[in-house]
């Protein structure tokens, strides 16, 4: 399941390796049930890409930077309290391969113990010498995951969706996130108002291809190649952009439409409903949008990075394109 243990990061792996003992560390709390929660879902591990983005654009330029470490733990714990919140209101009961928070300990704690790691990511921000910086790319990077998860919740159930609100949800719950990872590091690396810029943007490309490609996997993947419950999209309501794309060309849409808007629809429906998705091109279809992103987080990359980084970022664009889980 981690991507950090793959040869792919190669270039950030004392980085990568560090963070793990600092986010165990750092789930050691006073009190028990804080511990045992943060601790599960550290141990469960995950891609950390956030982390791993922002430790990449703080290494591409020549000069050393010092003490990245706060910043890429709290990008993690926000990621980590993001989607404990996210499991308790999608009522999924899997996460990184392992029971969810919530279903372990249920909701009540499970919002608590988000709380408190959305706070505790803050706490390594006041210490940090970017300060005002951070503390404004990351709070507008939680309002923009708050609002995301709001809006795709009122909409849900909504068959009639345009792909235009769909991108504007993805931006609002995932890219912004994944851009402000690489903004940050490009921040500490001390880069040009363009090269910041020009990170940020990759970072938003590749957000917005790896929510895509997620919503993708949701309907094309197994339960245990993501670790997470797949089809849970569609029982949520959730219109994506292949339901968006089926919806449109299906010789099925009345049926399609219908099963989409349907709360509490039965397994028989669920499977019903993925098969109409499967039997257009849609999937081919959301495929092409990845590559499209993808094409032009490679473009966009500042000219003068070095070429071992410039190579990872590369690299994790390719990843995004064919990832399985
Ligand atoms: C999950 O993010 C939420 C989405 C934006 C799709 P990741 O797929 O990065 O989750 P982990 O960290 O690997 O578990
Ligand atoms: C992404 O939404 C989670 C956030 C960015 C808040 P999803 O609900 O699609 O994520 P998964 O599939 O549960 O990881
Ligand atoms: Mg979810
Ligand atoms: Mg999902």
């Amino acid at each position: 399941m981690g991507l950090a243990k793959q040869s792919m990061f190669d270039v950030i792996k004392d980085d990568m390796a560090q963070l793990e003992e600092e986010l165990l560390a750092i789930s050691q709390t006073p009190t028990m049930l804080i511990t045992q929660i943060g601790t599960h879902l550290v141990k469960a591990g995950g891609k950390r890409l956030r982390p791993a983005l922002y430790f990449l654009a703080a290494h591409s330029r020549e000069e050393k930077v010092e003490n990245l470490q706060s910043l890429a733990i709290a990008l993690e714990l926000i990621h980590m309290a993001t989607l404990v919140h996210d499991d308790v209101i999608d009522e999924a009961s899997t996460r990184r391969g392992i029971p969810t928070a919530n279903v372990k300990w249920g909701n009540q704690m499970s919002v608590l113990t988000g709380d408190y790691m959305f706070a505790k990511a803050f706490a390594l921000v006041a210490e940090h010498r970017c300060q005002k910086e951070v503390l404004r790319s990351l709070s507008d990077v939680i309002c923009s995951l708050s609002e995301g998860e709001i809006i795709q919740n009122s909409e849900a159930f909504d068959p009639k969706q345009t792909e235009e609100e769909y991108a504007e949800r993805i931006a609002k719950k995932t890219a912004n996130f994944i851009a402000a990872s690489c903004e940050l590091g490009a921040i500490v690396a001390q880069h040009s108002e363009a090269d910041i810029e020009a990170l940020k943007e990759y970072g938003y490309c590749l957000g917005m291809a790896f929510q895509v490609t997620d919503d993708i996997l949701d309907i094309t993947a197994s339960s245990e190649q993501l670790g997470k419950p797949a089809g849970n999209d569609i029982v949520q309501g959730m219109v994506t952009l292949p339901v968006i794309r089926a919806l449109a060309v299906s010789e099925h849409k009345e049926e399609l439409a219908e099963i989409v808007a349907t709360r509490g629809m039965s397994a028989d429906m669920v499977k019903r409903g993925l098969e109409l998705i499967k039997a257009t091109d849609a999937i081919e279809y959301s495929y092409n949008r990845v590559d499209e992103y993808l094409n032009r987080a490679k473009e966009v990359l500042p000219a003068n990075l070095p070429a071992d980084i410039r190579k990872t970022f590369e690299d994790v664009v390719d990843f995004v394109g064919k990832r399985n889980f």
